[in-house]
């Protein structure tokens, strides 16, 4: 399988601190991949620097074939990296559609030629139209997905999707998930393991900036390494 996102011996410190220890990672076309491990492990700061919000200390990028490892964010954006964030990031009085639209209008010509596929979105993520302040925590997080992917990414990264949601909105946002389409690959931050064995082809174990182990959700689980390290680590 072809590498969607290649990621060689990619470092970050902030200070003494090693938050990234020369990572290395392969993910390929249409593959859903988790990125699980202990708070402070350096999940977050992988997908910045995937995105481009921080700057390596060392270490390669490539999204589809291309070196994009000095690239600026919005370049990343255009070339097909979309994200969410761990804190919602909607505009509160924009409208649902509206979010979604302006959110994809830059890769998708112009927010006239958007509104069809954000209208889709909309009815997709089962959101009402109304301005994004007046939803729930839950359907903030669905409303951020429709804009992610009303910017058509090739590479979607997602952090900590599930956090602070109920029962029910959990389950939706597990069907949205499930229900992405293969053309866009999945890289997903996530506590909570049910949803990540249940998504991904492959899961990548990080602690301390240290990879620690990556493998299909059965070899993770059976891992002794990985629960080592999930056992030792201070949460
Ligand atoms: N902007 C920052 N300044 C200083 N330290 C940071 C910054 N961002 C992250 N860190 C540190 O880097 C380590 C990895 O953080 P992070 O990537 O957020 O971990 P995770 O998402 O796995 O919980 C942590 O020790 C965190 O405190
Ligand atoms: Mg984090």
């Amino acid at each position: 399988m072809r590498a969607l996102l290649a990621v060689d011996a990619l470092s970050r410190r902030y200070g003494s601190l090693v938050a990234l220890d020369r990572i290395d990672l392969r993910i390929g076309e249409g593959e859903r991949h988790a990125l699980i491990g202990p708070n402070g492990a350096g999940k977050t700061t992988l997908l910045d620097l995937v995105a481009g919000a921080a700057r390596p200390d060392g270490g390669r990028i490539w999204v589809a074939g291309r070196d994009v490892t000095r690239l600026g964010p919005a370049r990343r954006a255009r070339l097909g990296v979309g994200r969410i964030h761990q804190r919602p990031a909607a505009w509160p009085s924009l409208s649902t559609l509206d979010n979604i639209a302006v959110a994809g209008a830059r890769r998708c010509g112009g927010y006239r030629r958007t509104l069809p596929a954000a209208r889709q979105l909309l009815s997709a993520h089962g959101l009402p139209d109304v301005t994004a302040a007046q939803l729930s925590h839950g359907q903030r997080r669905q409303l951020e997905i429709a804009m992610a992917l009303a910017g058509r990414p090739r590479l979607l990264l997602l952090d900590e999707p599930a956090a602070g949601l109920s029962a029910v909105e959990f389950s939706q946002l597990s069907a949205v998930l499930r229900d992405l389409p293969r053309t866009v690959t999945v890289l997903l931050v996530e506590h909570r393991l049910d949803l990540v064995y249940a998504l991904a082809d492959r899961v990548t174990v990080l602690r301390d900036g240290q990879h620690v182990a990556t493998g299909t959700p059965d070899e993770i689980r059976a891992s002794s390494t990985v629960r080592t390290a999930y056992a030792e680590a201070v949460i």
